[in-house]
């Protein structure tokens, strides 16, 4: 129950609760990933329950897939759904812009393919993500394990020309093992500390050989729904240049919890 919940996770259940409501009857909703996100596939799967919404669900992971499928969300692929509504995910920072660092779970690349995807982007998460200039959180990249010590070189080399203030690149592991991401790559991450140019910085990474994907999102979130410790919320739209207030709803999470978490 929300009551035993810490203020992070009270946070993160109150911009996930908040931000489903944007969700309506026959949508097709893209799912993030990540512990935000995780709030948000349990939110929603409360409404299917409860308010018998039809939706369409596509997975950015495999561990959201099957966490959508036991709430009771129909998931499907991006290629069946073909186009979606809404996708809401979480990110690892976010700036005034709504431009995104995202990629913390080694989800980045069919994150922004879906997002893309999508007519609207809308990023729940805690105060904690929020920046002036990205690049405290070390930037994901997705690449190929052919010759990924190659492509690390380039991309360290392509680094030296670049508005960054860090520039060390390590690749990302997982209990002693290289971490491998669901589409079979492995994820460097980039300590850049201060990304001046962030745009450029995408568009550079992005033509390097054995790139996949990086974790920039520029120009792709409208919106951004932030949880506080206290269950409050505030809501940030980008194109309606509005920043709203809500205090903390009370009530409805008990079932949520009793259901899914047991
Ligand atoms: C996964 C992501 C996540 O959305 C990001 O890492 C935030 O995760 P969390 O909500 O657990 O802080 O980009 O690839």
């Amino acid at each position: 129950m929300t009551s035993d919940l810490s203020p992070i996770d009270t946070a993160k259940y109150a911009a996930a609760r908040r931000a489903v409501d944007f969700v309506e009857d026959g949508m097709r909703v893209g799912l993030g990933t990540g512990s935000t996100a995780e709030w948000m596939v349990k939110c929603l799967g409360e409404r299917v329950r409860n308010e018998g919404l039809r939706i369409t669900g596509v997975a950015t992971s495999k561990r959201t897939a099957k966490l959508a499928e036991e709430v009771g969300i129909k998931v499907v692929s991006l290629d069946e759904a073909k186009w979606l509504n809404l996708t809401i995910d979480g990110a690892d920072e976010y700036d005034h812009d709504l431009n995104l660092i995202k990629g913390g779970g080694g989800a980045h690349l069919i994150e922004k393919i879906v997002a893309t995807a999508s007519d609207q982007m809308i990023v729940i998460a805690d105060l904690s993500k929020q920046v002036d200039t990205l690049g405290a959180f070390p930037l994901p990249v997705e690449v190929i394990p052919f010759g990924w010590q190659t492509t690390k070189s380039l991309i360290e080399e392509t680094l030296v020309n670049l508005d960054v203030m860090g520039r060390t690149v390590t690749r990302r592991m997982a209990d002693g093992e290289p971490f491998v991401s669901d589409e079979g790559n492995f994820i460097l991450d980039l300590d850049l500390k201060r990304i001046g140019d962030a745009r450029q910085t995408s568009l550079v990474l992005n033509q390097i050989p054995g790139v996949v994907e990086n974790g920039l999102f520029i120009d792709i979130c409208d919106i951004v729904v932030i949880g506080a410790g206290d269950g409050s919320v505030e809501l940030r739209d980008l194109s309606r240049g509005t920043i709203d207030h809500e205090p903390a709803r009370e009530g409805g999470e008990e079932n949520m919890f009793v259901e899914i978490d047991d």
